[in-house]
């Protein structure tokens, strides 16, 4: 599986079409993107999960956060798409999830591997 986890290209593709999708369901809620956005979910699951298994033990702690945020900004996605659909408020969950992406995001990215 070394293809998978020499680099982060596979992660941040799964990642960067997953927020693509959750903008468009945002704005123009529809069944079939908020299915293929949960189906990228479970692709950025895989693809971080593999990554983290291969280098966790450099530097544990981070390692751990960054797993932590990821899997925080998923749930908080699917929270707001969840919300919206029941015609609740998203406000609170929607600037939670943008918030954990860019805190996730920068945490991908300080970590040694890849960019
Ligand atoms: C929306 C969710 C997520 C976003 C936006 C995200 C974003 C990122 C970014 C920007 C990087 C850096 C890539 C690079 O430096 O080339 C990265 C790397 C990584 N991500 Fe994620 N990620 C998410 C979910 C997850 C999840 C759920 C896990 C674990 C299960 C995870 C584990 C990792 C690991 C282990 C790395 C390698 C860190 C390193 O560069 O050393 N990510 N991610």
């Amino acid at each position: 599986m070394d293809f998978l986890t020499s680099n982060t290209h596979l992660h941040i593709t799964t990642w960067a079409v997953a927020v693509i999708l959750f903008l468009v369901a945002v704005t123009k809620p529809s069944k079939g993107v908020h299915m293929a956005l949960r189906l990228f979910y479970v692709l950025i699951l895989i693809s971080g999960l593999l990554l983290f298994i291969q280098y966790n033990s450099v530097d544990p702690m981070m390692y751990g956060l960054k797993m932590l945020g990821g899997i925080l900004t998923i749930g908080l996605m699917e929270m707001t798409l969840v919300r919206k659909k029941k015609g609740k408020g998203t406000g609170g969950v929607l600037i939670g999830a943008i918030v954990l992406l860019l805190i996730t995001i920068y945490l991908g990215f300080d970590l040694p591997v890849g960019f």
